[in-house]
């Protein structure tokens, strides 16, 4: 198995369509009539969650006029958040077929799917024109990926001249190794981090000027704290990314907090510039 079908196979296990289903019912909600708001517990797969993305879509600030890309675009909620705040339009490109087809039936559900669309694909042979977009962003995603140096030089090809791409990640952390399994690799084959000065390296070399790269660990930290709160007092929730990842989600979760309080993990978000 090559090691994209292999990253394919670790995010896309089958059943994810009905899993969602079941829990949007559960929830109380209409799931033929969803609202991006409805979806945010669950469908945005990344620390910090529906707040991180859109602190993100705020420094990328698009409008009505603006076309971005979404690289590993998952089941879609941050491309959905963009096109309902912000009026975005956004192609999302994930390498896990599943995941594109239930960002598309989710999309379809919440009425954007003028403006939203999936496709499958790999982040390091982008489908795409030089230049065909008028920004990107990319989270958690290169965490799966070796070849970083394509990762970059990929977003920085097919971003417009003066357009941003930013990127939520996490980098190598002076704590140790991570603590297997967390939720982008249940092995350490599968994942691949950088030190912090060397990913501001790889991203320079693909000619990307560097805007922004901040360390994100205590905004982590207290969001980990508050959810800690949030299920003493009510237990766990009904709607949650824990959905998505089977199992073995709590175990990979709480791996995924330890790896950032014992600072073997470093959650950065990366804001950069083709000029
Ligand atoms: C943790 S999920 C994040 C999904 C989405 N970005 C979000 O934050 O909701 C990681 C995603 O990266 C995708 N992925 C991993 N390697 C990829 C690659 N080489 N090309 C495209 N997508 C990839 C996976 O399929 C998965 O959907």
């Amino acid at each position: 198995m090559s090691t994209e079908a292999k990253i394919s196979a670790h995010w896309g296990k089958g059943g994810l369509a009905d899993a969602i289903l079941a829990a949007l019912e559960a929830a109380g909600l209409d799931p033929k009539h969803l609202t991006p708001d409805d979806l945010a517990p669950l469908d945005h797969l990344h620390g910090r969650g529906v707040d991180a993305t859109r602190e993100l879509l705020e420094v990328l600030s698009p409008d009505r006029e603006t076309h971005l890309l979404d690289i590993g675009s998952g089941i879609g909620g941050p491309a959905r958040l963009a096109a309902s705040i912000h009026g975005a339009s956004v192609t999302g490109i994930d390498l896990t077929q599943e995941f594109c087809d239930v960002a598309d039936m989710l999309t379809e559900r919440t009425g954007l799917g003028d403006r939203v669309t999936f496709r499958q694909g790999s982040a390091l042979d982008l489908p795409f024109e030089d230049a065909s977009f008028d920004g990107a962003y990319s989270q958690n995603v290169s965490m799966n990926i070796a070849d970083k140096d394509t990762f970059y030089a990929e977003a920085f090809r097919v971003v417009r001249p003066g357009g941003l791409f930013a990127a939520a990640e996490y980098a190598e952390g002076p704590g140790g190794a991570p603590v297997f399994p967390v939720p982008w690799a249940l092995v350490p084959e599968h994942s691949h981090l950088m030190k912090p000065d060397a990913l501001r390296q790889t991203i320079e070399a693909s000619g990307f000027e560097i805007l922004e790269f901040i360390d994100q660990t205590e905004a982590m930290i207290d969001s980990y704290e508050r959810a800690r709160a949030k299920l003493a007092a009510e237990g766990p929730p009904v709607l949650s990314a824990q959905v998505l990842l089977g199992d073995d989600g709590p175990e990979r979760m709480k791996n995924s907090a330890r790896c950032v309080e014992e600072r073997r993990t470093i959650p950065v978000q990366v804001v950069c510039r083709r000029n």
